[in-house]
């Protein structure tokens, strides 16, 4: 059992659920009236500690003595999905592994997505961005934003990230998606079917290279013996899977939160060049990522609290995003501040790998949408928008608007 020194406070059960879906419950309020650490309960029955201050949630994703091993007695699954998940060796290469493993697999990617090559990969994005649009325009509206848009831009954008044949992107879209499938057997024919299509892809770059993270890889690791093929295929996977969704989510549930703040909206497409600085203010204000899981490998003391070894600890990213410390008006949407140094890619060793990706198209969608969309808006009503909920993020499933 846990030995907190500062009065105990009253377990709530977490997730909290969101009120409203573009950003964290006010709920969390009332976490951080308690203090840095709370107990909180688990679907499973299980307490762990749920962490909202923004010092203590920065120190302890970076501190050595906690582990994003899920495999590990203690480690808090924020759901049954989440726990089987963990399971199908989706964790076995970064998300799940600790360093030095993690750091030797890390430092093997880490030239793929340098600042230099992510610039590079712009006007690709860019072609996407403008051809979703162009396609919405032209079916006329009304139209869904998550189909038409919030999906198929990071779903291509991983396909150029990773090399993906121009000529295969069609096909490869509907499987891509088929991964988040609510129903697990056709998210299970979804990973079957892609991971068929990747082992096929390698083997044909080994000897027809192109451009991209694969290449890269293939190049520098497997021609060399130190990755196998169906290593190389787990990475391509964990990119799809955790480069794809996330930031279909932040662009659609960021679309809702501007069109539910319309003087917002307006200062975007007043000044385009506001959308770099705007995407880490959307990024705070939707933080996707509920909270980050971990569990204490030794006893920690932090802010009066006494973490013991094999406890379960949430990082709640969403809670700290919304901490004075990190902006003076934590409950303001501005597009006009950047808050870069939020929480909603993470921080320290496994600090998101993709968010220059992920920035950039972010940054391409929202100087693209109020430019060309500029009036935009919700053709239902907002409460008739519908969202689901899996593990530390929510998702919206359909996006209609009208312009
Ligand atoms: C807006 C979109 C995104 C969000 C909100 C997001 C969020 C995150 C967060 C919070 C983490 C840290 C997890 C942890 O510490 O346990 C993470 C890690 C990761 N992300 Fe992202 N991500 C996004 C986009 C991407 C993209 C585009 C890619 C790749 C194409 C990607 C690939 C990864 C990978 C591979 C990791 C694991 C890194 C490691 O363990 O070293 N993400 N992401």
């Amino acid at each position: 059992m846990s030995t907190p020194l500062a009065t105990p406070d009253e377990t709530r059960d977490f997730p909290i659920g969101r009120q409203c879906p573009y950003r964290p419950s006010t709920g969390y309020d009332a976490f951080r009236a308690d203090g840095p650490l709370s107990r909180v309960r688990l679907y499973d029955g299980r307490e762990v500690w749920l962490v909202t201050g923004y010092a203590e949630a920065r120190a302890l994703l970076a501190d050595r003595r906690v582990s994003i091993n899920p495999r590990l007695d203690g480690f808090p699954a924020l759901s049954a999905e989440m726990a089987e998940l963990e399971g199908t060796g989706y964790t076995d290469v970064l998300i799940g592994v600790d360093p030095p493993l993690h750091t030797r697999q890390r430092a093997m990617l880490i030239p793929s997505f340098s600042v230099r090559r992510m610039n590079a990969l712009r006007p690709a994005i860019q072609d996407i961005v403008d051809q979703r649009i162009d396609a919405m325009l032209a079916a006329g509206p009304p139209a869904d934003l998550v189909a038409g848009f919030a999906l198929p831009v990071p779903s291509m954008a991983v396909c150029v990230l990773l090399g993906v044949p121009y000529e295969d992107r069609a096909a490869f879209e509907g499987p891509a998606r088929g991964l988040f499938d609510p129903d697990p057997d056709r998210a299970g024919e979804a990973m079957t079917a892609l991971t068929e299509y990747f082992g096929q892809l390698v083997r044909a770059k080994e000897t027809n290279p192109g451009t991209g993270l694969l290449d890269d890889l293939i190049a520098e690791q497997v021609h060399k013996g130190t990755l196998s093929r169906d290593e190389l295929v787990r990475y391509a996977m964990l990119m799809l899977i955790a480069g794809q969704d996330t930031t279909a989510n932040v662009i659609s549930l960021g679309t809702l939160a501007l069109l539910e703040h319309p003087d917002q909206f307006a200062k975007l497409r007043a000044d385009p060049d506001l959308a770099t600085g705007a995407v880490e203010e959307i990024m705070r204000y939707v933080s996707l990522i509920e909270a980050i899981s971990r569990v204490a490998l030794e006893d920690i003391e932090i802010s009066g609290h006494h973490i013991k070894a094999g406890e379960g600890v949430l990082i709640g990213a969403a809670a700290a995003n919304f901490s004075p410390a990190l902006v003076p008006t934590p409950d303001a949407f501005d597009v006009t501040r950047s808050p870069r140094h939020h929480l909603g890619f993470g921080f320290g060793v496994h600090q998101c790998i993709g968010q220059n990706l992920a920035r950039i198209e972010l940054e391409l969608a929202f100087r693209a949408l109020p430019q060309r969309m500029p009036n935009l808006r919700l053709a239902v009503p907002a409460d008739e928008i519908r969202t689901s909920v899996t593990g530390p993020m929510e998702r919206l499933t359909t996006l209609p608007v009208t312009w």
